[in-house]
């Protein structure tokens, strides 16, 4: 085996109240890694960064790729030295989990060039482990609810963080999510130091009943209550909205578009839609762009589902 491409998809986090502990994994949306043999003695190294006009760290001990590929090594006990090379296909900054996508696919990659083949599952659980490692990298601390879901597909639930416990949800296969991705950014870290310390108990309280509602309307297939429930954060979507310009209206938009609901995809800015339908999404991505036009912002959509196969091998060593 002379090298192996990963990809792993796009994701997004919080959906709503569920704010570091829940998250899913979108079609269309994703990065590749392409990992080769590299120097005696090297370990891990990035030979290149493609498609990311030029944003994302070169150095490996700054990109999560290679971070993640370097750590997921050192938990299989299994030591290597490889090139990486990290094809950019999710928008950085954007809210879609473009630190997490290039983690998990830089881990597989690595992993399974240097295991010689696939997985197992006790292999997938290091490679978990070490991407939310490497996504201290980006955010400042590890969370998962990126990696998770763009290492297992579908929707995650994250109950505990210590030790990690990740509960799959059902995926409601009509279910359509169109992002809108404005053309400023910021950073997950910039985005989490706006956040309190401590919140109201009246808040916690109705996240707790909306979080509690969304994982019911994922086990029922019902779109309505999932667009309801996320559409109710009292504690980080009021606050990430400011950072936002032209939230409100974007968001006022797609609904009247027909979304069932609308939330900040992430970390922000990138803001999501919900719907049952191809046709309304087509409608509300174009009213979401339209809205952040009227802002003077320049904003693209993307219309995906949930892409339940999470990370995997492509090209050559597809399966
Ligand atoms: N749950 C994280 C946050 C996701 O909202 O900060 C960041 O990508």
């Amino acid at each position: 085996m002379s090298d192996v491409t990963a990809y792993a998809p796009a994701t997004l986090a919080n959906l709503g109240p569920g704010y570091d502990v829940l998250g899913l994994a979108l079609t269309g949306l994703g990065d590749r890694v392409v990992a080769a043999h590299g120097e005696p003695g090297a370990g891990v190294t990035l030979d290149g960064v493609l498609n990311d006009a030029g944003r994302l760290p070169r150095t490996a001990g700054a990109n999560t790729a290679a971070v993640a590929a370097t750590l997921a090594l050192q938990a299989l006990e299994h030591p290597a030295d490889l090139r990486l090379t990290l094809h950019k296909g999710t928008p950085h900054g954007a809210g879609l989990g473009s630190s997490a996508a290039s983690a998990v696919a830089g881990a597989l990659a690595a992993a399974t060039l240097a295991l010689g083949g696939h997985l197992n599952d006790a292999g997938h659980r290091r490679l978990l482990d070490a991407c939310v490692e490497a996504e201290r990298v980006a955010a400042g601390v590890p969370h998962a609810d990126n990696v998770a879901p763009a290492l297992l597909g579908g929707v995650v639930l994250i109950r505990r963080y210590n030790p990690l416990e990740i509960l799959p949800l059902p995926a409601p296969p009509d279910l359509r999510v169109v992002v809108a991705t404005p053309g400023f950014s910021f950073s997950s870290r910039e985005a989490r130091e706006v956040l309190p310390e401590q919140v109201r108990l009246s808040n916690a309280t109705s996240n707790s009943a909306n979080l509690g509602a969304l994982v019911a309307g994922f086990f029922r297939g019902d779109l309505e209550l999932i667009g309801r429930a996320l559409m109710d954060d009292a504690i980080v979507e009021p606050i990430r909205a400011a950072m936002i310009p032209g939230y409100r209206r974007v968001k006022r938009a797609a609904l009247d578009a027909g979304a069932l609901g609308v939330s900040i995809a992430g970390a922000g800015p990138s803001c999501f839609a919900l719907t049952g339908s191809d046709r309304d999404a087509t409608r509300i991505a174009l009213a979401m762009e339209t809205a952040w036009a009227a802002e003077g912002v320049t904003a693209r959509a993307h219309v995906g589902a949930i892409d339940t196969q999470g990370a995997r091998l492509v090209g050559g060593l597809a399966g």
